[in-house]
């Protein structure tokens, strides 16, 4: 039997390997798609899979089959490839960044400029003699602005991020860059400010659509005349006053055939210092230095698949890019490239030593030959030493053999040759790659990932993020609203949402209120009873509320019986076991106490209401009860004689103790042995009918169960809205009151739980996602209440917690302890004097 195990054992074995051989063999891959962002780059790419075709012999071993498939943006190219519909695609360096945050994009390539550079600068370009007003970047406030699109690196974050250090702009939303802008710019154009990433709630203002003239639909969209750099550049001939483009944008667009006839001196660079310059001279006016464009893949790819890319695109671009040959015959317009030369250039991260004084195109070649001393030590992030350029040299002449035999000898007829990186006669400009490109570079293994890539420039990006308020403190009071707490900043991390969240677990809710009065922490979730405690005693306020299926932020108390003992009715509760939500918590205490005080079921003892249900009911599990914080009287342990946790979990005020909350009261009628149970009124039917998996609640059915009316009848558990004692206030958000009063604060912490519910407030997700309103199996209501359809922003005037509460609450607390609000007390004392003043002048 051994031996049939082992020889099985060892076939298997066997059979994995020779698996695994056969599967390394067939890593090789043969075809490739790219992945166009539009009409133009389609046609172009057809044209290189045309050309590529053709050449095929010149590729050798490191030939793929190249397909195009065309997209209409780069967020769907971005799709695509996370889902490996294609296989590469290029990208700015802005879209880098948001494909690999949240697509796990990397980048394998990317684009050489010209003198060797791999970056470029972000300018702010107006027309000659316009904005005479502006001395300094504070007076564009409410100009006319032209962005490329919203995300784009050079076009959008450089200036967004340079206008918020020095250019005064406020930061009015930290989740929502384009409302910060929209607030600092008068009508202006950048596409996408409308599109769901950037607008998660729905609510941006169209002003930074308003100078987009794309037809509807397609305004403001990629397919808007104003979009690109190309477009941003149009758009400031037309109807804005400036425009955030790349150095290259308007000498490029000045050689256009639509533009020619525009001189470089009618535009001018507005410098950071607000002083102006020529175009020509952008390195004196650089807002900011951007890696040149990439071309991405999906992380899920091997590392062999990646390198056949990069060996094929690197074939590709030295077949079919002719900067070097030919540069030098061309005519030198405006202040392009040219003006890299003659300068002591020197970027320190990349650091390209611009030799190239006297004959640049030759030296471009030389400088990255072995014997260059600058590529071989100083130069750690050379990608590539650029060792094809003598293949080059010999191989572009046979391809020019080819062309002519492709033709069948006619030499009469002049061969187009294709070049990747000019985009003209497709009627646009920096299809496929930035016709400023010259070459393209390999990115090493190690060094694929956007952060790698984009280097110092990432700092424009968490830049632009950053918020007035770095931090939120949330105060739990258990081990499992911890963890739940730590899901939640992750998640909230993973979205890049400001203030960051930071968790902090106190042993009681009270002691979270001293804390969060103190400062030591910022927000916490409480139920009615203790938003009283925290505002009567640590001037806490709430801010937000949760709602449940009432639509607004309330509830009903329903006091909950099993349908098989007709015996408990709520007139007559004496000598029951009783199940409670916590001492002093509004659902489970203060409104079925009142409820029986003032109906003389029981006796007050002197507004000792603990007292009061000790002698009453026979046995409770009343979580905190015997706790010295809620209860400064005798403790008496009939009240946690039900109660279900262990050791120090026992009878205790938070979710370590099984009973606690509105769920442990009714799993306390259901399996611990009482009689009745108060609670929501959602909480019988969150729990029935196999809706929880928990081995106490899976065979207990709606029917099992009825609400106990006033009036001593029962009822079914839909009518709760005629069978219930009372109404309260929905568990709310609370944070520092009085004189810690903050409004920028707490302003952003209402930012960040609306974008937070926004994208994590939804109840159908699957077991991998974070859903901010449910808990793990085994636990509930942790930290805002299961039955939470969203949170509710409690207006300004409501802000209190007698307001927020209301007079029912305040009443009810008042006949279930006698030392409510103390100012509440005089006042009603005081109405209570005049009305009976009032009643006497009437009689
Ligand atoms: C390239 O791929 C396309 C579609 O995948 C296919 O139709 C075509 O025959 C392939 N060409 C070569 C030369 O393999
Ligand atoms: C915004 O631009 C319009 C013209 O488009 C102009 O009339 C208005 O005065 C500008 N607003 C401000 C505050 O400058
Ligand atoms: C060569 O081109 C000329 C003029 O374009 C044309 O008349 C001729 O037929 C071509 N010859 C061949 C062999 O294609
Ligand atoms: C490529 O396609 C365009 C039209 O889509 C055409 O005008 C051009 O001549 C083609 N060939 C080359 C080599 O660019
Ligand atoms: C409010 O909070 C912000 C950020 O925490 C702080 O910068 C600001 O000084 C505070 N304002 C007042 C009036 O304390």
């Amino acid at each position: 039997m051994a031996r049939l195990l082992l020889i099985c054992l060892l076939s298997a074995v066997y059979l994995t390997t020779t698996y695994a051989q056969h599967h390394y063999a067939e890593d090789k891959i043969s075809n490739i798609i790219w992945c166009t962002k539009g009409q133009e780059e389609q046609y172009k790419c057809q044209n290189l899979t045309v050309a590529i075709e053709r050449d095929r012999a010149l590729f050798d071993d490191v030939f793929l089959n190249l397909t195009c498939l065309m997209a209409y943006s780069a967020d769907e190219c971005i799709h695509l490839l996370d889902r490996e519909k294609a296989h590469i695609t290029t990208l700015d360096a802005g879209d880098v960044f948001t494909a690999g945050r949240y697509n796990s994009l990397i980048p394998i390539m990317q684009e050489k400029l010209e003198g060797g550079f791999l970056d470029y600068h972000s300018v702010a370009v107006i027309k000659k003699n316009t904005l005479t007003d502006v001395t300094d970047l504070r007076q564009l406030r409410q100009k006319r602005a032209c962005f490329p699109w919203v995300g784009s690196l050079a076009g959008w974050i450089v200036p967004i991020y340079t206008l918020q250090h020095n250019g005064g702009m406020e930061v009015v939303d930290c989740n929502n860059q384009v409302k910060t802008a929209a607030n600092y710019f008068n009508s202006s154009c950048a596409v996408h400010s409308l599109i769901d990433r950037y607008n998660p709630i729905g609510d941006n203002s169209d002003k930074l659509c308003a100078l987009c003239t794309g037809k509807i639909p397609g305004r403001c969209s990629s397919t808007d005349p104003y979009f690109g750099y190309d477009g941003a550049f149009r758009c400031l001939l037309e109807a804005g006053e400036v425009a955030f483009l790349r150095h290259s944008t308007v000498s490029e667009m000045l050689q256009t055939s639509e533009f020619k006839k525009l001189s470089p001196d009618t535009f001018q660079l507005l410098c950071r210092d607000g002083s102006r310059v020529p175009i020509s001279d952008y390195r004196q006016c650089s807002w900011g230095q951007i890696p040149s464009d990439a071309i991405v893949t999906s992380s899920a790819r091997s590392f062999k698949e990646r390198n056949q890319y990069q060996q094929f695109l690197k074939r590709v671009s030295e077949l079919y890019s002719d900067a070097i040959r030919e540069e030098p015959n061309q005519p030198q317009t405006g202040g392009g490239y040219n003006a890299y030369n003659g300068n002591n250039y020197n970027d320190q991260n990349r650091n390209y030593n611009d030799q190239s004084r006297n004959n640049p195109y030759d030296n471009f070649n030389s400088q990255y030959d072995n014997n260059n001393p600058y590529t071989r030590n100083q130069n750690q992030n050379q990608y590539d030493r650029f060792d094809g350029s003598i293949y080059r040299n010999e191989r572009l002449d046979s391809s020019f053999t080819t062309e002519r035999s492709a033709l069948e000898g006619n030499t009469s007829v002049p061969y187009e040759k294709f070049r990747i990186f000019e985009s003209r006669r497709y009627g646009k400009s920096n299809l496929l790659f930035q016709d400023a490109a010259r070459t393209l570079v390999s990115i090493p293994e190690d060094d694929q990932s956007f952060t790698k890539y984009l280097q110092r420039a990432i700092d424009y990006i968490y830049g632009i993020r950053e918020c007035p308020v770095p931090a939120m403190t949330l105060c739990v009071t258990s081990e499992p609203e911890l963890e739940k707490c730590i899901k939640m900043r992750t998640a909230l991390k993973a979205q890049i949402l400001k203030p960051e969240l930071i968790c902090k677990k106190m042993h009681s809710h009270i002691n979270c209120m001293q804390l969060i009065q103190s400062g030591k922490a910022d927000i916490s979730v409480f139920d009615a009873g203790d938003v009283y405690t925290a505002g009567l005693n640590y001037d806490l306020i709430p801010f937000m509320s949760e709602v449940y299926n009432l639509g607004e932020p309330e509830y009903y108390v329903v006091a909950v019986a099993k349908e098989e003992d007709p015996d408990t009715e709520l007139t007559y509760l004496k000598g029951k076991y009783t199940c409670h939500t916590g001492i002093n918590t509004a659902a489970g205490w203060t409104y079925p106490m009142a409820f029986l005080l003032s109906n003389g079921w029981i006796r007050p003892y002197g507004c000792d209401s603990i007292r009061a249900a000790a002698e009453y009911f026979t046995k409770s599990c009343v979580p905190g009860a015997i706790s010295s914080e809620y209860n400064t009287g005798v403790p008496y342990d009939s009240m946690c004689d039900l109660c279900h946790g262990t050791s120090y979990r026992y009878c205790r005020r938070d979710a370590s103790e099984d009973y606690y909350g509105h769920t442990g009261a009714f799993r306390c009628l259901v399996e611990g042995g009482g009689h009745v149970a108060f609670m929501k009124h959602t909480t019988v039917m969150e729990s029935t009918g196999g809706k929880r998996k928990e081995w106490w609640a899976r065979n207990a059915l709606n029917d099992d169960f009825e609400l106990l009316c006033t009036d001593g009848t029962r009822a079914e558990l839909q009518d709760y809205k005629r069978c219930n004692l009372g109404k309260v206030k929905a568990n709310a958000v609370v944070t520092r009151g009085g004189v810690n009063y903050n409004e920028t604060q707490l302003h952003a912490y209402i930012n960040l739980l609306t974008y937070a519910q926004q994208l994590y407030g939804r109840k159908d997700v699957d077991a991998f996602s974070f859903s901010m309103f449910s808990s793990p199996i085994g636990h509930y209501d942790l930290i805002f209440q299961d039955a939470t359809r969203q949170l509710q922003v409690i207006p300004p005037n409501e802000r209190r917690y007698d307001t927020y509460l209301g007079g029912n609450y305040m009443r009810a607390r008042r006949i279930t302890d006698c030392y409510a609000s103390a100012t509440q007390f005089t006042f009603s004392t005081f109405l209570l004097l005049a009305s009976a003043f009032a009643l006497r002048i009437l009689l």
